[in-house]
């Protein structure tokens, strides 16, 4: 079996976790939650989004949490940005790399960003060159390759020919999002054979959502196909707001147990990861979406 030998973790929780919370939660909480995940050896934070506040009221605050965390020596620190005023927010912000984020399906990109799939690229051209002569690097996402909550089936050429944009754009890696969380191992398998061929699979990277209780199933199947990135939200928080009934990412606590037990490296503290998401699962008063903290912290008493 040709696994990799090590993984690295792109954890999306205060991001694409925080992003679906109703209720406002304090700056000083999404900071403490960032500095909790960057102790227990996270490695890259996605930390919030620059997109309008009307599309999504719970990253207004991004730019506060940014001036609020205590940064880490090799700890990457990123942000979304839809567009250029983003983007330029992001730099004032102090953001040194960003995520652009388009889709395979139209209709979620009409729901989600209110234009086509061409015109988001198109929209990313001034973002990609204002980032390349501030030194930024740019990650490019990909929503619903394995499925649409409007459409249905996606075809993976679709998700190849944006993930291909997305390369030639300047983005260094290519997260392909399973934004309903519908996809299945063989699903998964297809989709990496059909992509792999257009985007070298060192520069891809699976984010799943795990609505349907796939998504470990499906990094798995990843990791046989050669890709050794992965999105993962601490106590698998979070959700989709374009995306009705999506639950939260695969939780971050998980996908290191199934490293762990498969000897992939990540350098990550399981406990201390645990802890973390706990402890913002207790403030957002929400059952802890990880099997796995739940069960090491109920050994732990
Ligand atoms: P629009 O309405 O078409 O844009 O939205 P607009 O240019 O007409 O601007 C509308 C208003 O937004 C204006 O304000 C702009 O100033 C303001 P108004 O004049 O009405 O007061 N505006 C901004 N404000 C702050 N920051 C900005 C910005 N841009 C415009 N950057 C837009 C287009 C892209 C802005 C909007 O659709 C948007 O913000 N969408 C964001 C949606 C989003 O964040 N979705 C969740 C993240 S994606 C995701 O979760 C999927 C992922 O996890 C992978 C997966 O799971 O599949 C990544
Ligand atoms: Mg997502």
């Amino acid at each position: 079996m040709n696994l990799p030998q090590h993984v690295r973790l792109v954890e999306v929780g205060p991001r694409d976790g925080l992003q679906n919370e109703a209720r406002p939660i304090a700056v000083a909480d999404k900071v403490q939650l960032v500095d909790d995940l960057a102790a227990a050896g996270l490695r890259h934070i996605e930390v919030g989004s620059f997109v309008s506040p009307k599309w999504v009221p719970q990253m207004a605050g991004s730019a506060e949490v940014f001036a609020g965390i205590h940064p880490r020596a090799g700890v990457t620190y990123s942000a979304l940005t839809p567009n250029l005023r983003g983007l330029e927010a992001a730099i004032e912000a102090g953001v040194r790399e960003v995520a652009v984020f388009a889709a395979a399906s139209e209709s979620f990109s009409q729901r989600n960003i209110n234009c086509s799939i061409s015109d988001s690229l198109e929209r990313f051209v001034p973002v990609m060159q204002l980032a390349a002569q501030q030194g930024i690097r740019v990650r490019g996402y990909v929503s619903c390759v394995l499925g649409c909550p409007y459409e249905g089936d996606i075809a993976p050429t679709a998700v190849a020919n944006v993930s291909k944009a997305l390369l030639a754009l300047g983005c260094y890696e290519i997260s392909l999002g399973d934004t309903i969380g519908v996809g299945t191992a063989t699903a998964t398998r297809r989709l990496l054979d059909v992509v792999g061929r257009v985007v070298p699979r060192e520069q891809l990277a699976g984010h799943f959502h795990d609505t349907y209780g796939q998504a470990l199933t499906n990094i798995y199947a990843s990791l046989l196909e050669g890709v050794a990135v992965f999105d993962s939200s601490v106590a698998g928080l979070g959700g989709c707001p374009y995306a009705k009934g999506a639950t939260g990412n695969v939780a971050s606590e998980d996908v290191v147990y199934l490293l762990n037990g498969l000897g992939i490296e990540t350098g990550i503290e399981l406990r201390a990861l645990a802890e973390a998401g706990q402890r913002i699962c207790t403030l957002l008063g929400r059952v802890n979406g990880s099997r796995v903290a739940t069960a090491l912290l109920a050994n732990s008493c």
